[in-house]
């Protein structure tokens, strides 16, 4: 949980020396097409990162080409062989730990301890996969009937897969949601989100390096209209896996049905109003622990991270004093200090959203407490973390991206009814539960309608192969990355 042997190394990336050139990459290829846009550190915007070229409409449509003719030649692959190429991946990665573990700070503004989680999780992604595809795609399953006859149905890439990616997690979900496509024998094109393109460029180069031919992925930096919009509207598209926010997966569903052709598997992992229940039976010193970390880790930039949690209320006046005293003990500040517990946010339109959304909460709720920012703020894109207590989660409408905490409080007979108001707010990614009563807990595990639910502990930082992560409703499709069914739906089955 340390910089560990690495620290010099990381540190040698650290400074304003280092700045990383990228390119689209299309057919491995870097492809100079002028427009070029300057990434900015979130910490202190007169930092810069480095520079990227995002790709115009003549390079996406060369990249469709290209995946499409690669198609059946690395879909007729061996599952063994395409296995192989994710577990280099993995080693590479492992042998790039420093510089990913720069770029996550400097382009993403991770802490320390983010940037380890997130390098690691994307390694982990590789190897589950690969160990996956060899288990479930090498060999067709074969059945015979009572006549004796054999039939066989086999697994197969259903062609191009478009990939889009957010910035809160920019090597690991793109690395996971590239390569579960390919393993399956699909072939790739890549749209990482606009402001973390770059450690997206190396994780594509290290998968090159790694045996993935130059002509099965492409890499496309580029903005939703630019690039997001024509690789969804190609027809050729056989399959999409988004992560991202509510609204986008939306508008790709309807680019994708108005194509006019056949339907393709879209596999949207989105946002989430989660919710953490709190009875009197729990500990409140674990409770603050868990919904501190949940909710201000990553400076909330999680879509598993709490944003409401629902205190009954026999309990309610010991626990929200505490939770305000355990933000007064949070450090925000510079990702890459190890006493750094919460840095910035994204970028200056998140930062405008989220203050502005503490500003009407400082009128229609109560404020409970806030964490000091550093002096240095204004340099970048800080937030300070801050906790409300509102009467109703109706008070909130769509998910707020960010370090801001909500509290209600409820009554225990309400119990069933307060999670039917969570449940009608149609989303459902994670939920925590925090009560020492088995009964409530299996209670409300039946009633909740959420694709990951966390019993007396924090809920963020799901483990691939683990805790498989997915949620439902608006919060997502469902397949679960890191679990033994994601792969499957990349894939098509053909009976022999
Ligand atoms: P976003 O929806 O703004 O962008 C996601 C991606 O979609 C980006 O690459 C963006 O360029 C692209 N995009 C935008 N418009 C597009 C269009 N018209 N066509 C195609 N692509 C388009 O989301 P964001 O702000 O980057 O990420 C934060 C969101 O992601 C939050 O809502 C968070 O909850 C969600 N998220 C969900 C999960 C999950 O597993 N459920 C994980 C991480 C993040
Ligand atoms: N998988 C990430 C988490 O669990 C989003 O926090």
């Amino acid at each position: 949980s340390d910089w560990g042997p690495f620290k010099a190394e990381i540190d040698a990336f650290m400074t304003q020396d280092t700045q990383w050139r990228a390119f689209p990459i299309v057919g491995g290829e870097k492809v100079e097409t002028g427009q070029t846009h300057t990434i900015t550190s979130p910490y202190d915007h007169s930092e810069t990162a480095g520079q990227i070229d995002w790709a115009d409409a003549a390079t996406v449509t060369k990249a469709i080409d290209l995946a499409d003719a690669a198609f059946p030649a690395w879909s007729a692959r061996p599952a063994s062989e395409r296995a192989d190429c994710l577990d280099k991946t993995a080693d590479l990665m492992e042998e790039n730990y420093p510089e990913l573990i720069a770029l996550c700070h400097r382009e993403a503004g991770k802490t320390i301890q983010d940037s380890i989680d997130e390098v690691r999780e994307a390694v982990d992604f590789c190897r589950y996969y690969a160990q996956q595809a060899r288990s479930n795609f090498a060999a067709p399953h074969t059945f015979t009937n009572y006549l004796g006859q054999e039939q066989s149905v086999q697994m197969t890439g259903r062609g191009v897969f478009t990939c889009i990616s957010p910035w809160n997690f920019p090597l690991a979900i793109f690395s996971g949601q590239v390569v579960a496509a390919l393993v399956v024998g699909n072939t790739v094109v890549a749209k990482p989100a606009e402001q973390t393109s770059l450690i997206a460029i190396r994780a594509v180069e290290l998968m090159h390096q790694a045996g993935v031919p130059t002509d099965v992925l492409h890499l496309l930096p580029g903005d939703g209209a630019t690039v997001g919009a024509p690789i969804t509207s190609d027809k050729r598209i056989a399959g999409l896996a988004f992560t991202g926010s509510t609204g986008t997966a939306q508008l790709i569903n309807r680019t994708l049905a108005a194509r006019g052709v056949a339907p393709v598997p879209v596999i949207a992992e989105t946002g989430g109003q989660n919710a953490m229940l709190i009875d009197s039976t729990s500990l409140p010193e674990q409770v603050v622990r868990d919904a501190v970390r949940s909710a201000f880790a990553s400076a909330g930039q999680r879509c598993s991270a709490l944003r409401v949690m629902f205190v009954q209320e026999d309990i309610a006046d010991r626990v929200i004093p505490m939770i305000k005293g355990a933000m007064q003990e949070q450090s925000v500040g510079l990702p890459y200090l190890h006493s750094t517990d919460v840095g910035p946010v994204i970028d200056k339109k998140a930062q405008a959203m989220l203050l502005e959304h503490i500003e009407r909460m400082k009128v229609e709720g109560k404020l409970i407490g806030e964490t000091a920012l550093p002096t240095f703020a204004d340099k970048g894109t800080f937030v300070a973390p801050t906790a409300f207590e509102i009467a109703t989660i109706d008070q909130l409408t769509d998910e707020k991206f960010g370090p801001i905490l909500h509290v209600v409080r409820y009554k225990a007979k309400d119990l069933d009814k307060i999670i039917d108001t969570i449940n009608n707010s149609g989303f459902g990614l994670t939920m925590g539960v925090h009560s020492r009563n088995e009964t409530t807990c299996a209670r409300i595990a039946r009633r909740a309608r959420v694709g990951n639910l966390y019993i007396n502990r924090d809920q963020v930082g799901a483990v691939v192969g683990v805790q498989p992560f997915g949620g439902q409703g608006l919060s997502g499709t469902g397949p679960k990355a890191g679990g033994p069914h994601y792969l499957q739906r990349f894939a098509i089955e053909k009976q022999l």
